[in-house]
């Protein structure tokens, strides 16, 4: 293929010596003048284990030119490949304006008539990292001033998030956890598909938003990880304990530490351990003055949930409006009641004059015994005026169905309106 790559960066010359590497040519773009010039004389403009040797053979072979002036490169290109950088603004949003000059440039490089040609759209692939809603918002109108209402005939615009990280660079291009094509209908890009081929990664064709928030997930997920394991060092580091040695604990447990465990968006965490262990050691941190501030903020951002879902399941409700909640413990198959958010749940609703009743087969009020049965009362004196068996949850005249866990599974309410909090779609 034809490739065309503007931003001659760590990821676009990345993206140089290996895209060259696999036969396809390509023409490097970069309003610098010096990284230009470099890679026309077949020299690496950065610094990147392997690099330098992929670009020398590039230019030897006759793949790769590069230039300042997109000129007339794209117009027997198959696909161009954006990799300008989006720094940090002033307020802390990404830096927008490389992306919109370069998109405005291709723009007007790409012919009018395109289409006709026989060549096909052009693919404009989008490796920069930028907010959900930029190819929509942002890029698509550009190129739709540019070409006009029909400009999807003439381009398709792909977001296409880049994992390498520097100095692993060219193994990250080869073999990339996952391989992320956000279009605009969710569908695959063909274009994309022939230059990933021979590269071993899942794939994930979405929708452009769920393309563009990729990055900020992973990133983010990545900044928690490390201050999460330097909050836990500090707390052993003041308590004379071997850091490693608990890391290396830690890390052992891939059932429910290092795996999938915990991270679906769902439910508030609850129950008799978490709450109470995290708030135990956001004491134990303070007293050895370990500063643990990502803890610390543990149970806030757990209210601040319970809240968003209170919302979520009030919204829209008549006052008074009659609730059944389906799961009361703080998970199936427990009669546990401590600390379990849907306790939370039913509390607020009863406090905002909702009539709510309440189903868990679990449940048995006379059977509550010790710390169980003292959380219930204090937290929901009326339990026992709230609980109803599974005939009346069943033949109950409700404005909506509150599930809280796979209880609701077990109950036949024909088409009554589910509010279901333990998943976000
Ligand atoms: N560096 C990484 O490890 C990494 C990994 C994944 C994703 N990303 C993302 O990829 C993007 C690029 O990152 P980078 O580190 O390669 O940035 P970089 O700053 O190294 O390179 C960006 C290049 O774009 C060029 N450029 C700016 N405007 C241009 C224009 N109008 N036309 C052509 N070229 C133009 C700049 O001159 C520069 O050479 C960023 O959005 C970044 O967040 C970076």
């Amino acid at each position: 293929m034809k490739v065309v790559i503007f931003g001659l960066g760590y990821v676009g010359c990345t993206a140089v010596g290996c895209i060259t590497s696999q036969g396809h040519s390509v023409i490097g773009v970069d309003v610098s003048a010096a990284k230009v010039e470099a890679l026309n004389a077949g020299l690496s403009p950065i610094r990147e284990p392997g690099l330098a040797e992929l670009i020398a053979a590039a230019k030897e072979n006759g793949r790769l030119s590069a230039t300042v002036e997109i000129g007339d490169a794209l117009n027997d290109a198959d696909i161009a490949i954006v990799c300008v950088g989006t720094p940090s603004g002033v307020d802390g949003a990404h830096n927008m304006s490389y992306i919109a000059q370069v998109s405005r440039a291709i723009a007007a490089a790409i012919k009018p008539n395109r289409a006709e040609t026989g060549k096909g759209p052009l693919t404009v692939a989008y490796r920069s990292t930028m907010r959900p809603g930029t190819v929509d918002m942002m890029i698509a109108p550009i190129f739709r001033a540019a070409l006009g209402d029909s400009f999807k005939q003439g381009v398709e615009l792909v977001y296409n998030p880049e994992f390498l990280r520097e100095a692993t660079a060219i193994e990250d291009y080869f073999n990339p956890p996952k391989i992320v094509i956000g279009t605009h209908n969710g569908g695959p890009c063909a274009t994309m598909d022939a230059l990933h081929e021979g590269i071993e990664a899942p794939i994930f064709h979405v929708g452009y938003r769920e393309a563009e928030i990729t990055k900020f997930v992973d990133n983010t997920w990545h900044a928690v990880k490390v201050a999460f394991a330097n909050e836990i060092g500090r707390v052993c580091e003041n308590l004379e304990i071997s850091a490693s040695q608990v890391h290396q604990i830690f890390v052992s447990d891939t059932k429910l530490n290092i795996s999938p465990y915990y991270t679906r968006p769902g439910g508030p965490f609850g129950g008799s351990c978490l709450p109470k262990d995290v708030r135990a050691l956001q004491y134990i941190a303070g007293d050895s003055g370990s500063n643990t501030h990502l803890v610390d903020s543990l149970l806030r951002s757990n209210e601040a949930h319970k809240h968003h879902q209170f919302q979520r399941v009030t919204q829209g409700l008549e006052p008074e409006a009659r609730i059944l909640l389906v799961g009361l413990s703080f998970k199936a198959d427990t009669d546990d009641l401590r600390e379990s958010p849907a306790v939370d749940m039913v509390r607020k609703l009863l406090d905002a004059g909702y009539r709510v009743s309440v189903y868990d087969p679990s449940l048995k009020p006379e059977n509550l015994v010790g710390q169980n049965l003292g959380y219930a009362y204090a937290f929901l004196p009326t339990i026992d005026t709230v609980l109803v068996d599974k005939a009346t949850a069943e033949k109950g005249n409700y404005d909506v169905v509150v599930a809280t866990n796979r209880t609701i599974n077990d109950l036949m309410l024909g088409d009554l309106p589910v509010i279901d909090v333990s998943k976000i779609a």
